[in-house]
């Protein structure tokens, strides 16, 4: 792992080692995948203005995200089925967030159980990410479980009406290996996917039991069933982060999903400003999508985010080698953040200024 020295590189390692269904999976945007690149070169559409001579000795990272201490504002995103890329999945993942001290967010559809993931890293700041299925009753249990096993936040994804469509996972007819199972179901009939399908198996299963009639006023019904702060997960518009927040949501994830349901959103980069100043000081703003590098989390937070997640980085290092890999995909983004944060002139996240990013546009007056 010694010579695995960027994200980049764990990458290209997951792309040799990885069997092609799982790849596939992992990799792909929807259609024609223009805002999956989109997500990444957005990045460099913006410009770090770095300040001198301010006495960067002593950097402290650390933050506090929905009343929790974290060490860094670099966190886990929600990904699917994570026994494909190594045997310890979901459970490896988060015991290596909890030992790097960040938040780990678990998908519905992981292929480890809320409780076991829960038995993995008791002290992990441990996050569930909910779709609404259409059998609500199945959906309340998913919430109670989550919070009785500790977990601090639900992660409401609703960019998710329908699921997008990934080329690669139609023409694979994609399904989960048939020794996995999606375990938060075990010994239901959600756990599994149909294998009879010349499409991904993973869509079928979505459009006939997730909740496509799901409206804000399910905001309500969500509240009413629990006491665990809700963060909405798939927000690319102002106009749906004033109404999270006039629903009662304590945190807005600017994302869109990887770029994995429609093909044609602005990069999540693009989309956090008029987010971060629609929302004010009402509620916490996060991003994810296309974050690679320590530069892209300044220059995400310089532009209004609270925090970041990373989705895919977190699954190339789990292929390397479990949780040793994703913390050391963690160790590398965060050395990253802290070296661009020094250099820009920073000792602490409250130290960033909206100047110290401006577009390119800025260079060409
Ligand atoms: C996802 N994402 C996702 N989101 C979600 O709310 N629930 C889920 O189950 C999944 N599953 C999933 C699987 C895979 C393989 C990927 C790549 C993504 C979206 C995820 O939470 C996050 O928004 C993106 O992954 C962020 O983009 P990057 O960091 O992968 O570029």
């Amino acid at each position: 792992m010694s010579n695995l020295v960027s994200i980049r590189d764990f990458e290209e390692h997951a792309y040799k080692t990885l069997p092609r269904n799982a790849l596939d999976y992992y990799r792909s945007g929807a259609g024609q995948q223009t805002t999956l690149k989109h997500n990444r070169q957005a990045f460099s559409k913006y410009r770090l203005r770095p300040r001198c001579l301010r006495n960067v000795e002593n950097r402290d990272l650390s933050t506090t995200i929905l009343g929790e201490r974290i060490t860094m504002p670099i966190g886990i995103s929600p990904t699917a089925m994570q026994k494909m890329a190594h045997p310890e999945g979901e459970c490896a993942n988060a015991r290596a967030a909890q030992a790097m001290g960040t938040i780990f967010t678990l998908s519905t559809l992981s292929t480890s159980s809320i409780e076991e993931v829960a038995q993995a890293a008791p002290r992990a700041v441990k996050w569930f990410q909910l779709y609404i299925y259409k059998d609500r009753e199945l959906t309340r249990q998913l919430v109670e479980r989550a919070e009785r096993a500790g977990f601090k936040a639900l992660v409401l994804t609703v960019d998710a009406p329908l699921f997008g469509l990934r080329l690669a996972d139609i023409k694979n007819r994609f399904i989960l290996p048939p020794h996995l199972c999606l375990a938060n179901f075990e010994g239901t009939k959600s756990k599994g996917m149909s294998k009879k399908t010349d499409s991904s198996g993973l869509n079928v299963y979505v459009n006939s039991l997730f909740d496509s009639t799901v409206e804000w006023k399910d905001i309500a019904w969500l509240k009413s069933i629990t006491s665990l702060p809700i963060v909405l997960k798939g927000i690319l518009t102002a106009e749906d982060a004033v109404l999270g927040v006039q629903n009662g949501a304590s945190a807005i994830l600017v994302s869109n999903h990887g770029a994995r349901q429609v093909d044609g959103t602005p990069a999540s980069i693009e989309a956090l400003p008029e987010i971060a100043r629609a929302v004010g000081d009402r509620a916490e703003v996060y991003l994810d999508g296309g974050i690679t590098d320590g530069t892209e989390v300044l220059k995400a937070l310089a532009m209004g985010a609270k925090m970041v997640f990373m989705g895919r980085p977190a699954l190339w290092g789990l292929v390397q080698g479990g949780e040793d890999g994703v913390k050391k995909v963690l160790t590398i983004i965060r050395t990253e953040f802290e070296t661009a944060l020094g250099i820009c002139g920073c000792c602490r996240l409250s130290d960033i200024e909206p100047t110290m990013v401006v577009h390119e546009s800025f260079y060409a007056k």
